[in-house]
């Protein structure tokens, strides 16, 4: 969608309060959308809503709970979903996690893209809609500090493209996109992540920082969404970097492929 498509169109973003999310709900509602912003934390949510005004709607629900999921998808039907809310994971080792810290990003992040994604299969959301999932670099990369992150956030990449086959099948026009963001000290998740893998490689932030190049900003996200919204964003998956957005080869088998269990 351009710009002038945007305008009107309904943006459902959860985890609008902060970082990211913070970025994407403005950079939508710059764009003419009207951006409903899903957060558990009320106050960052009127705080977003002062700013923008009443392009913005804020429901404080969690986002990972199916319910939420049904209702907010009933109640505004959006042209554009975000599905951004992530839990930050405890930075250790992993001999340091327990099951349950292992998994944090599996009940959060995963689950709110698997209730999300089943809504607007079944809804189905209008032709033409797009459904825009944040996974992360560390779902090519790894991420040996975050426990189960790395891969909660390749099924997110997985679960995008399985819904954007079954769009295709069921020729509902909905289009599903995943974007892998990389490591940023630009928002509370990040930071904490960039001083941890500083201090285990005995590097000052600083330094762990230079090394690393320019950082991607909630600003270079909240572009990156609009963009893909647009016309020539036909991949289903990107590699987000400063320089801007990189398509990545589809994780789908080639086609009659048959693949072990
Ligand atoms: N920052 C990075 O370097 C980086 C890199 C790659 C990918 N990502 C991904 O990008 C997304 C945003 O990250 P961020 O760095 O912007 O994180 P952040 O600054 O910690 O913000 C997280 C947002 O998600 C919300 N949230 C968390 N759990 C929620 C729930 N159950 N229901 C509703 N909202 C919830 C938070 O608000 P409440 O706590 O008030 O609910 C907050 O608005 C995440 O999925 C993250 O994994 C981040």
């Amino acid at each position: 969608m351009s710009d002038n498509e945007i305008t009107g169109t309904t943006a459902v973003v959860t985890g609008a309060s902060r970082g990211f999310g913070r970025g994407i709900a403005t950079a939508l509602s710059k764009a003419g959308a009207q951006v409903v912003g899903v957060a558990r934390d009320r106050a960052p949510l009127e705080e977003l809503r002062a700013e923008l005004g009443e392009s913005f709607t804020a429901v404080s629900a969690d986002a990972a709970d199916p319910t939420v999921a049904g209702q907010l998808t009933d109640a505004y039907r959006p042209g554009i979903l975000v599905l951004n809310a992530g839990a930050t994971p405890l930075p250790r080792p992993i001999q340091h996690h327990t099951w349950q810290t292992f998994s944090r990003n599996w009940d959060t992040d995963v689950a709110h893209v698997f209730h999300w994604t089943r809504e607007a299969l079944l809804a189905p959301l209008a032709p033409g809609s797009a459904v825009i999932a944040l996974s992360s670099g560390a779902a090519l990369f790894g991420s040996p500090l975050s426990g189960g992150y790395a891969g909660a956030k390749a099924t997110i990449r997985w679960l995008t493209s399985y819904a954007a086959a079954e769009s295709d099948r069921g020729g509902l026009g909905i289009r599903f996109v995943s974007v892998l963001p990389q490591l940023t000290p630009a928002t509370a998740l990040g930071a904490a992540y960039v001083d941890a893998y500083a201090a285990r490689e005995g590097m000052d932030t600083a330094a762990f920082l230079a090394r690393s190049g320019p950082a991607v900003t909630p600003e270079h996200v909240g572009r990156a969404i609009v963009d893909l919204t647009g016309p020539g964003y036909d991949q289903e998956a990107y590699l987000l970097t400063a320089a801007g957005l990189r398509p990545l080869p589809g994780p789908s088998a080639p086609p009659g492929a048959t693949q072990p269990e």
